[in-house]
């Protein structure tokens, strides 16, 4: 049987779906030029936006179907107003057992200890470079100070493990790639190295020139002397993913404190393991990143669905998962993506 089972909701090719992502907003305070154009995105009216209550209702609902992870995205999650609030209230669902948040950490440092007190579990955040100059041209408008104070207000609040999300682009931060993961060995740190997915929604700045291949950065990363956490191939390669249910492979340099990981941006090692699905900020359900399938909660919430129908559609939208989003985007077809700013990363 596809959808509610005894085990929770499980979509039609075996796998059991428990994370929920959850874009709380379109906007942000940055520009990253891989995420957004120059301009941002076209606000929304506020009424097409999911208000805290009717989000923390999905939430209540999906948990009682098998969720038990959620992770607030954006845009920037810190931009929208009572998203202490909100935290507040997912924290306190019975099933939700790990909360957490994607965020650029410009506004970390205010918010790290409130979000912490009410519930938060941990952050992943987003930093390229260690270079101000290249952080600014990546972000367009960030300030590199702001994230570093971020983490350390993170730190001091207990949000661990913390797990830094570097997109690498070729000839802008790849050079970085041995720094950025010889961080982990001072810190107790996952720097999570992620494939660049070349998107319209970026306003076409960055093309695929710009990808560097997951497997080069792993190579990289292995000339420094790192070996792969878990079961590995023959080729001395991770065989299964390992820690958390995300798509990130793990290694470990020789006496680190923390990991390094990899995130390829599609393909099998993506999509076999993939247990998740995402509520968008206007209030639909995308059961895959990639594939532009979509389950519109906002109106039947606004239009009196009682709890037994907004389940029906939850299910309904894990029934739809693809395999896999393989195709979905690739050469010829990667600008029919919307831009991860709208679809929560
Ligand atoms: N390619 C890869 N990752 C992206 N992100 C945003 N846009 C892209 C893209 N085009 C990810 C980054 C960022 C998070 C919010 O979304 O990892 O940290
Ligand atoms: Fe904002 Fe994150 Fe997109 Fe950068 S990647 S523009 S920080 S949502």
């Amino acid at each position: 049987m596809t959808g509610l089972t005894d085990s929770g909701l499980t979509d039609g090719f075996g796998r059991k779906i428990t994370y929920l992502r959850v874009s709380v907003t379109d906007k942000c305070n940055m520009r990253c030029v891989y995420c957004m154009p120059e301009e941002g995105v076209e606000p929304r009216a506020h009424d097409e936006i999911l208000r805290l209550e009717e989000i923390a209702r999905v939430v209540r609902v999906a948990s009682e179907l098998g969720i038990t992870r959620v992770r607030l995205t954006g845009g920037e999650p810190l931009v929208r107003k009572g998203i202490v609030d909100l935290v507040k209230m997912l924290a306190s669902i019975p099933g939700v057992r790990d909360l957490s948040m994607t965020t650029n950490a410009a506004l970390l440092e205010r918010y790290a200890g409130d979000l912490a007190a009410s519930g938060l579990s941990r952050v992943n955040i987003s930093l390229d470079t260690l270079r101000p100059d290249t952080y600014a041209r990546i972000t367009r408008r960030g300030s590199i100070s702001l994230v570093l104070a971020g983490i350390e207000a993170a730190e001091r609040a207990g949000l661990r493990p913390i797990k830094l999300n570097v997109v690498v682009l070729r000839g802008v931060n790849s050079d970085e790639i041995e720094d950025l993961a010889k961080l982990t060995l001072q810190h107790e740190w996952d720097v999570r190295f992620i494939e660049f997915m070349p998107f319209w929604g970026n306003g076409g700045a960055f093309g695929p020139s710009y990808v560097v291949p997951v497997d080069e950065i792993r190579e990289r990363v292995r000339s420094l002397g790192a070996r792969p956490l878990g079961r590995m191939d023959a080729a001395g390669y991770p065989r299964e993913r390992q820690g958390g249910a995300g798509p990130a492979s793990y290694m470990r340099l020789p006496g680190a404190a923390g990991r390094v990981g990899f995130i390829s941006r599609e393909g099998d090692e993506f999509c076999t393991g993939c247990n998740r699905i995402r509520l968008t900020a206007d209030g639909a359900l995308r059961p895959c990143l990639l594939s532009g399938l979509a389950v519109d909660l906002k109106r039947p919430l606004r239009s009196g669905a009682d709890d037994a129908a907004v389940a029906a559609l939850i299910r309904e939208a894990v029934v739809l998962k693809p395999e896999s989003g393989k195709g979905c985007v690739g050469p010829g077809r990667p600008w029919e993506v919307p831009p991860l700013s709208r679809i929560g990363g």
